[in-house]
C-alpha cells in the first residue's frame, strides 16, 4: 500500500541520485530549491484550501506534527480519534491509535486526553443499525460528545480506514463530521498516510466528498515509498498562527533535500502513467471480480472498497458474522487462521497483508489487469482453504 509507482522507477531512482549530486542535506533551518519546489507542487495537487507543509520522515511524525499543531494552536489538549484506527507509533500517536496496537503502552503511553468516537464501519454498525435508515448515528454521535467535552483539540480520522478494514464511510459521514467538526470549534485531522495518492481513485480520499480538513497528513504514497517522507499540510490560517508563535517541533532529517526531490518526481509520474485512472478503472474491475468471490465462497463475510484498496473479510460463520479469531487472539500471539492464509498466498507468489479477520488487498498503482487476474486466482484457491473451516 505504499510502493504505488511499483520498483525500479528510472524517473524516481535518477530523482535521487540527482539530488544526492546537487544538495544531500542542508540544516532543516535553511530552505533550499527544492523545498520551494515541492511545496509548490503539492499545491496542485492537495485539497483547496490547505497550504503550509511541514516535511518528516514518516506517517507518524506527520501526526505527531499535526497533534501539536492542534493543540498550540487551539490552546485545547484532548484528540478524538476513532477505534478502528492506526496512526503511528510513537507515544502521542499511538495513544491516539484505536487497535490493540494501543493496548500495550497503556497505561504509561501518552493517551490521556485521547478518547474515541465511534467508527463508520456498516458491517459490524457499533450501534446496530442500518444506512440509510440510522440517520448516519456514527457521524451524529460526534456531535453529542463534543457538547459534553470541553478541551477537544482535534478529531483525527483516516477518512477511508486504512489496517483497520478498508473502511469506506457513508456518502454522508465525512460532510457530517465536518459541519460538527466546524460547529464546535474543533480541528479535523485527515489521515490520509495509507489512503491518498491514487490509492483509492482520486490523489486524497478526502477529495471523494469534497471535504477539506483543517490538517491532513500524508507518507507513504507522496514517494511511491522510494525515500521516506511525511508531510503535514494546514490552512494559512493556522499556519500564519506560527509566524508569531512557536512552532516547537523539528528534526534534523526535517525537510532533507532527499525526501522531498522524490516527492516531485512522484506527482509527475503520477500524471504521467495516468494511475489515478488506472486505480478508479482497475479498482471497479477489481471489486467486481472480489464480489463474484464472495458468491462462491461462504468463508466471505464482506468485501468493500475504492480504487486500489479493497478488503475481504472473512467469517466463520455467514448469518452469525462470527470472526475466525479476535484482535484477543493477535494481541495474545495465538495463531490466527488468517497467519495461514497470508502464508498461502505468499506460497503462490502473491503478497498480501492480512489483519485478524481481513485481507487487505491494495496493489501497486501500476499494477495491469493480468496481475490482478493472477492475485485473484490465489485468492481464489485460498479462500476454499478458509470455507473448510467454516461453521
Ligand atoms: C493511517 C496511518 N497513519 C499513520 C501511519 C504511520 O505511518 P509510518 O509507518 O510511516 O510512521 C500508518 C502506517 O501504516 C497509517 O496507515
Amino acid at each position: 500500500m505504499c510502493s504505488n509507482l511499483g520498483h525500479k522507477n528510472q524517473a524516481m531512482i535518477d530523482s535521487i541520485s540527482r539530488q544526492a549530486q546537487d544538495l544531500a542535506f542542508i540544516s532543516p533551518a535553511f530552505t533550499c530549491k527544492v523545498r520551494a519546489e515541492v511545496a509548490d507542487k503539492l499545491l496542485e495537487v492537495v485539497p483547496k484550501g490547505l497550504e503550509k507543509f511541514f516535511f518528516a520522515t514518516s506517517g507518524t511524525e506527520a501526526n505527531e506534527a499535526a497533534f501539536k499543531i492542534a493543540r498550540a494552536y487551539t490552546g485545547k489538549y484532548k484528540i478524538i480519534s476513532r477505534y478502528r484506527s492506526y496512526h503511528g507509533s510513537t507515544a502521542g500517536t499511538i495513544g491516539a491509535t484505536g487497535d490493540l496496537r494501543r493496548w500495550s503502552v497503556e497505561p504509561s503511553g501518552k493517551t490521556e486526553g485521547i478518547l474515541f468516537a465511534p467508527d463508520c464501519y456498516c458491517y459490524r454498525c457499533p450501534f446496530g443499525q442500518q444506512y440509510p435508515a440510522c440517520g448516519t448515528t456514527c457521524a451524529t454521535y460526534l456531535d453529542y460528545m463534543l457538547t459534553h467535552e470541553k478541551n477537544v483539540a482535534a478529531v483525527i480520522v483516516e477518512p477511508i480506514v486504512g489496517t483497520n478494514g478498508i473502511l469506506v464511510p457513508t456518502d454522508d459521514y465525512l460532510v457530517k463530521i465536518r459541519e460538527i467538526t466546524r460547529r464546535h470549534g474543533v480541528l479535523l485531522i485527515a489521515d490520509e498516510v495509507m489512503s491518498a495518492w491514487g490509492r483509492t481513485g482520486e490523489w486524497f480520499a478526502v477529495d471523494h466528498w469534497k471535504v477539506v480538513p483543517d490538517i491532513l497528513t500524508t507518507a507513504k504514497g507522496v514517494t511511491g515509498a522510494y525515500v521516506p517522507l511525511g508531510v503535514t499540510v494546514t490552512t494559512r490560517e493556522i499556519a500564519d498562527y506560527f509566524e508569531d508563535h512557536t512552532f516547537s517541533h523539528g528534526h534534523t532529517y526535517e525537510a532533507h533535500p532527499l525526501t522531498l526531490a522524490p516527492a516531485l518526481t512522484a506527482i509527475d509520474e503520477y500524471r504521467r502513467l495516468n494511475l489515478i485512472e488506472n486505480a478508479r478503472e482497475l479498482g471497479a474491475h477489481l471489486g467486481r471480480r472480489l464480489n463474484e468471490l464472495k458468491e462462491r465462497h461462504p468463508s466471505v463475510g464482506d468485501v468493500r472498497g475504492l480504487g486500489l484498496f479493497w478488503a475481504v473479510e472473512l467469517v466463520k460463520n455467514r448469518g452469525s458474522k462470527q470472526p475466525f479469531n479476535t484482535m484477543d487472539d493477535k494481541f495474545a500471539g495465538r495463531p490466527l487462521i488468517m497467519d495461514t492464509l497470508t502464508k498461502e498466498m505468499m506460497d503462490r507468489g502473491v503478497y498480501v497483508m492480512g489483519w485478524i479477520s481481513h485481507m487487505v488487498l491494495a496493489p501497486p498503482l501500476v499494477v495491469t489487469k493480468d496481475d490482478l487476474e493472477l492475485g485473484l486466482k490465489a485468492l481464489d484457491e485460498v479462500l476454499a482453504i478458509a470455507d473448510k473451516h467454516c461453521s
